[in-house]
């Protein structure tokens, strides 16, 4: 077993040169569901989030993605925002209820939007970066089972693989899912996402079924022998116990390790699922029988099929403790006004407490220098595939000033910091081939709606005036020279 508290990494680069190779990726990410609006036109049908964001409490102000930022529309003038910026690749995902509207059939005019896309970007000479499920779970699907139901995984990968017959020959990067872990467990088990329910460890099997939709659909295109790189974008954590001397403290850093980052390395990367963790979910069942029986022969097989990259999501670390604390964050449980339950299942008693770094308005903790410690720990314990960095970024609360500009500079130090930290692990033996900032625009910020923005481009949602911020202009700058200033 792989020990979160064990690993050490150079805290800083030990050069004062911070260039990046070149052939580097330089990027932005978006998800359909929190830019596009258009949910009722050309064929779409719901997806879990359109319900769930009707559900009173369920979003804050009752905000939904109908219009979001309308880029369903202006997507031509996206793109040439991406270009103003000097960005060389988008990340960006399909909405399957666009694509394959009732589950079945194809939606040709769905698929002709993401066509447009791509074509725009090889235009503008932008690397077309595409992730299948980024969370936007046909409504269809769900009413019969969702992610619970072993049978998602196979209409996934229906949906992915009729996606590449139209797409595959032109975009070269294929991730199959987006932040599993936050489909799985704020999803089934804590309730903050869509669909909303409280399981408990129905998490796990919802996670355990993204899995294999991923496994099935990366199987798959290797038989067909696809020329595109294939991932999967993980979101991880840096989780150290608030004393590194107390055993409790020590054990709760284990525990949501294992239900946060080791519930997919290990099956991804190793084949099986780790040893304390079952153990510590062993006694757990899903209707009526041990929830480990979802497992069946030959999954693990396809879950752990070689891949080409590794996506990682990186925003904060998190200090847990298995004593109660007073002064705690809100990040893991307090994401929706109404009532949501711990994500990770079995582990009420753990405690997440302030430790005086800096926070940004998700009361998130800044910390860069986790960043190079995750890095280093998934080169050095997992040997991943390349990486790439899909997501990384902050909300603040920017508003747009009598200049008309809209000045940033705590996202800036962000950037900065985490491009550093990013290149102290290549410079300790880490192969990083990119960097996609989250996001290229303000935009549906899930359970907090439009009340967060973590864009590059301030979006004024009265008028959809795109604005780029400060950052932005700084990215711009470390995207056209390659490197970052001393
Ligand atoms: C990760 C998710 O992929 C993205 O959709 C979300 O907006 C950001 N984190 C910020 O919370």
């Amino acid at each position: 077993m792989t020990s979160p508290v064990t690993t050490t990494a150079p805290t800083s680069s030990p050069s004062e040169d911070h260039t990046f190779p070149s052939g580097f990726l330089w990027g932005a990410s978006t998800a359909a569901y929190q830019i596009e609006g258009a949910t009722d036109e050309d064929g779409r049908t719901p997806s879990i989030w359109d319900t769930f964001s009707r559900v009173p409490g369920a979003v804050v102000n009752g905000d939904t993605g109908d219009v979001a930022c309308d880029h369903y529309h202006r997507m031509p003038e996206d793109v040439a925002l991406m270009k103003s910026l000097h960005l060389n690749a988008y990340r960006f995902s399909v909405a399957w209820p666009r694509v394959r509207p009732d589950a079945g059939s194809l939606n040709p005019k769905g698929i002709d939007f993401y066509k447009r896309l791509v074509d725009e970007l090889l235009a503008h000479e932008i690397t077309p970066w595409l992730t299948l499920y980024h969370w936007d779970l046909p409504q269809v699907l769900e009413d019969a089972g969702g992610w619970t139901s072993r049978d998602t995984a196979y209409r996934f990968a229906d949906y992915a693989l009729s996606l590449h017959d139209e797409l595959g020959d032109r975009v070269p990067f294929w991730t199959t899912m987006n932040e599993p872990w936050c489909s799985a467990f704020l999803g089934y088990t804590g309730g903050q996402h869509a669909p909303g329910r409280q399981e408990g460890v129905a998490g796990l099997v919802a996670a355990h079924h993204l899995m294999l939709g991923h496994g099935l659909v990366v199987d798959e295109l290797r038989r067909r022998g696809t020329t595109a790189d294939l991932g999967i974008t993980l979101n991880f954590t840096v989780v150290d116990p608030i004393d590194p001397d107390d055993e409790r403290d020590r054990d709760a850093a284990r525990r949501i390790d294992g239900l946060f980052n080791r519930v997919f390395l290990e099956p991804i990367f190793r084949g099986h699922y780790a040893d304390d963790l079952l153990a510590d979910t062993g006694h757990l069942t899903w209707r009526g029988r041990p929830w480990q029986e979802v497992v069946q022969d030959g999954d693990l097989d396809l879950i752990s099929t070689p891949l080409d990259v590794l996506g990682v999501n990186y925003y904060h670390p998190d200090a847990v403790s298995g004593h109660p604390h007073d002064d705690v964050l809100g990040s893991a449980i307090e994401h929706a006004p109404r009532p949501v339950r711990t994500p990770f299942v079995g582990c009420e008693d753990v405690t997440m407490p302030r430790r005086g770094l800096p926070v940004t308005a998700m009361d998130w903790e800044v910390q860069p220098e986790a960043l190079t410690r995750l890095l280093v720990r998934l080169h050095t314990d997992y040997g991943v595939p390349p990486m790439y960095i899909t997501e990384n970024g902050a909300a603040y609360d920017d508003t747009v000033g009598d200049d008309g500009r809209v000045h940033d500079p705590d996202r800036v130090d962000y950037y900065d910091g985490h491009l550093r930290a990013a290149h102290a692990a290549m410079e300790a033996g880490v192969d990083m081939r990119g960097y996609f900032a989250w996001s290229l625009m303000d935009n549906f910020e899930w359970a907090y709606g439009y009340s967060k923005r973590f864009g590059l481009v301030h979006v004024d949602y009265e008028t959809q005036a795109r604005t780029p911020k400060t950052s932005a202009l700084f990215l711009a700058d470390v995207a056209s020279t390659g490197r970052l200033g001393p």
